[in-house]
């Protein structure tokens, strides 16, 4: 198959860019599930922006947006990048109401909420399911857009590029490998305007708020394809996951409770009733996440205690039920009624701040290869994401991707001169009959890496890591040539080389800045005031 572009993920980023660039040439849109199991459909908190004066939260504007988003992200931001990306927040919420995003609202302005590390009320928000919304109004768009084809059940296993075909000259996107989930069959799709917005990697870890879908695909394939990556140490951990030890299935397992909880007036307690944030940081619960999450975890390790608590037992009756329903009613199925009883809480792997490195429009050291949303590294997030900025980055840098693409190569095709790309083979393999060395492996991946490279960090775990996870690579390699594809090696061939890039940048920062966090150099040091980019060839 050939199209003029072709979007990989299905979550904000990729459809925002698809919905657009059908109006220039075909889109293929592939997802590897089901259009609705991005991570922008579990968002729950918002997305953040300053709107104009007389509708923003009183004294607001862009400049405080851009300075406490540089505050979170600890010197590593790229301001200039910040700047742009948070100058253009307001015409983004206009393409999202013409979505049909319907944002809530008092009287008629856009309700605002508010986040740890935002000085003001800013966050646009559908009661406590705004990803969902966002999504579902997306999907509804793209699946009605001439020219725009959507493809649930389509894995993509590896981009295609001339440096891989053996070129020397400059290395460009000629298309991709894709496994189509029905029939077991791998295709070729042909683009020499490939854009990724697979998303992040919160399944490298055993405790995540993200779906299962979150395994890393697009960082791994830009990975192998040679492609640049940068600042993969810097994994934020939401510090609000519901506690619920007997849980099961991942959804139960990986509920999260929205920072905006926190921003309408929840406390953060331990099991004394003590508001322990406050010794951290002023700020106490509505401090940035990587102060709050290291509060957490400092409190319940000198505690012994499995979790800390998430307490609006002081709010009226009836507030939870009607700010926050989706949660209210979520608690409730599990048994706990939030107005009357504090909300047992964990921190787990969220948001990866790092990723496939690319400029202000998306675009990556790999001609004709963009990457958008929480895949890219662009320099909005630096050592720590501002809450509730990523769905912005990614509608932004959509528009800004597609801009750069038409005036660079306009819309005609340029696949006359493209190399032939060979067939993919499965040679003589079998179908994998060994599915307990992909979980077995899968499961020891996770803990290995909450164990050794979570929170908080030393270089001896680091070590450990690393060389458990030299021998993970080695057997899913000799598993995955040995065997016929599935979905579920090639995520954990996905899962354990973005894993490796996550310990090879933490392992080369040896300072505590943001996200990073080691006991063997506690402070940040200058001499580490840049990104950590790792070069393949
Ligand atoms: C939340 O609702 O707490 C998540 C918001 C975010 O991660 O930006």
């Amino acid at each position: 198959m050939t199209c003029d572009f072709l979007v990989i993920g299905a979550g904000i980023a990729g459809l925002s860019f698809a919905i657009r660039a059908a109006a220039h040439g075909s889109v293929i849109v592939l997802t590897k599930g089901n259009a609705l199991d991005s991570n922008t459909a579990w968002a729950q908190g918002g997305i953040a922006s300053v709107l104009q004066p007389g509708f923003c939260d009183d004294g607001d504007s862009v400049e405080l947006h851009v300075a406490d988003t540089l505050d979170a992200g600890a010197g590593l931001c790229r301001e200039d990048v910040v700047r742009a990306i948070i100058g253009e927040g307001a015409a983004t919420i206009d393409d999202l109401t013409g979505y049909g995003v319907d944002f809530d609202k008092h009287d008629d302005h856009f309700a605002l909420g508010k986040e740890g590390g935002h000085s003001k009320r800013r966050i646009l928000h559908a009661r406590d399911t705004t990803g969902r919304e966002i999504a579902e109004s997306m999907v509804e768009v793209a699946r009605r857009t001439p020219n725009l084809t959507l493809l649930e059940d389509h894995f993509t296993i590896d981009l295609i590029t001339t440096g891989k075909l053996g070129s020397t000259t400059e290395d460009r996107v000629l298309g991709a490998y894709v496994l189509e989930k029905a029939s077991g069959e791998v295709r070729i799709f042909r683009s020499d305007r490939v854009l990724l917005a697979t998303g992040g990697c919160g399944k490298v870890y055993l405790y995540t708020t993200n779906p299962d879908s979150a395994t890393g695909d697009g960082v791994a394939m830009a990975w192998r394809a040679g492609a640049s990556v940068a600042n993969m140490e810097f994994i934020q951990f939401h510090p609000t996951c519901f506690y619920n030890p007997a849980a099961t299935g991942a959804e139960a397992r990986s509920f999260l409770v929205s920072e905006a909880v926190r921003g309408e007036g929840g406390i953060l307690i331990n099991a004394k009733g003590e508001d322990f944030t406050r010794k951290a940081d002023p700020r106490g619960s509505l401090a940035p996440r990587d102060i709050v999450a290291r509060a957490i975890d400092r409190e319940i390790k000198k505690t012994g205690a499995p979790c800390v608590y998430l307490d609006v037992t002081h709010k009226p009756p009836g507030f939870m039920r009607e700010r926050f329903p989706f949660i209210h009613e979520k608690l409730r199925s599990f048994g706990l009624d939030c107005e009357k009883q504090p909300i047992p809480v964990v921190p787990a792997a969220h948001y990866q701040c790092g990723g496939v490195v690319t400029d202000v429009n998306g675009k990556t050291t790999i001609r004709g290869l963009y990457a958008i949303g929480e895949v890219a590294c662009t320099g909005l997030h630096g050592a720590n994401r501002l809450a509730s900025n990523s769905l912005l980055e990614g509608n932004v840098i959509a528009r800004r991707a597609l801009a750069d693409i038409l005036s660079h190569y306009g819309v005609a095709k340029h696949t006359d001169d493209a190399p032939e790309i060979p067939d993919w083979h499965h040679g003589d393999v079998t179908a994998p009959d060994e599915l307990v060395v992909i979980y077995h492996n899968w499961d020891e991946l996770r803990r290995l890496m909450w164990d050794y490279v979570s929170i908080v960090r030393t270089d001896n775990r680091l070590r450990r890591a690393g060389t458990r996870l030299r021998n993970l690579k080695k057997e899913v390699r000799e598993f995955y040539w040995g065997h016929r594809v599935t979905a579920d090696i090639l995520e954990l061939r996905n899962l354990v080389a973005v894993a490796s890039l996550v310990v090879d940048c933490a392992i080369r920062r040896r300072e505590s800045r943001g996200l990073h966090h080691t006991l063997d150099y506690p402070a940040p040091d200058d001499r580490f005031l840049r990104d950590t980019v790792l070069r393949r060839f």
